[in-house]
């Protein structure tokens, strides 16, 4: 699947195995709490939505997603940090809604850090309302720290 963005050709493929090693080396540098290689294994092997984001040929972003009846739910999307701040992570985002739209959802679920400024905005300007709270949800450095459920209509 392939689509034009701003910064070049934009291509979406579904992650595989051999994707794991750029994958979970970019986790472990984009996340405080990193999910592991056995997370991304178990999410493939459970047939979840795994995406990786090419741009130019290069893999820029990646994104997990789980469908369930007529629901979608954001489990991870990550942008190389050389590639942040030139629209990926909303090209990716639209791609995960078109892929849910697809598969029946009619709604698209997600938790995020209060302190995650760039995933709140990303998911605000996408239409992403604020519609809970999870206490406590996080491992944080300091003990632990709450999700704030955002929901978008599909
Ligand atoms: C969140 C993330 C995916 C955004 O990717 P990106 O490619 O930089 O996002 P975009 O360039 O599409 O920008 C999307 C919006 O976020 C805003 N943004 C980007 N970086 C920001 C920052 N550091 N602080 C505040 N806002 C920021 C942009 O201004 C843009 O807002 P707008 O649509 O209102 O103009 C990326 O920062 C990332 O991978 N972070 C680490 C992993 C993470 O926290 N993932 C989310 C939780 S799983």
């Amino acid at each position: 699947m392939i689509s034009r963005a701003t910064s070049g050709e934009v291509e979406f493929v579904p992650m595989s195995e051999g994707d794991l090693d750029w994958v979970v080396a970019r986790e472990r540098e984009l996340h405080a709490f990193p999910w592991t290689r056995g997370n991304f294994a178990d999410s493939l092997a459970a047939g979840y939505s795994c995406w990786l984001m090419k741009a130019g040929g290069q893999a820029v972003g990646y994104a997990v997603m789980m469908l369930v009846l007529d629901e979608a739910h954001l489990l991870d999307i990550s942008i190389d940090r050389e590639a942040q701040g030139r629209g990926h992570g909303a090209a990716l985002l639209g791609h995960l809604r078109a892929e849910a739209r697809r598969h029946g959802a009619t709604q698209f679920f997600l938790e995020v850090r209060p302190s995650n400024a760039a995933a709140l905005s990303l998911y605000r300007s996408n239409g992403f309302e604020h519609v809970g709270r999870r206490r406590d949800y996080y491992p944080a450095a300091d003990g632990r720290e709450d999700a704030i459920v955002m929901r978008c209509a599909l």
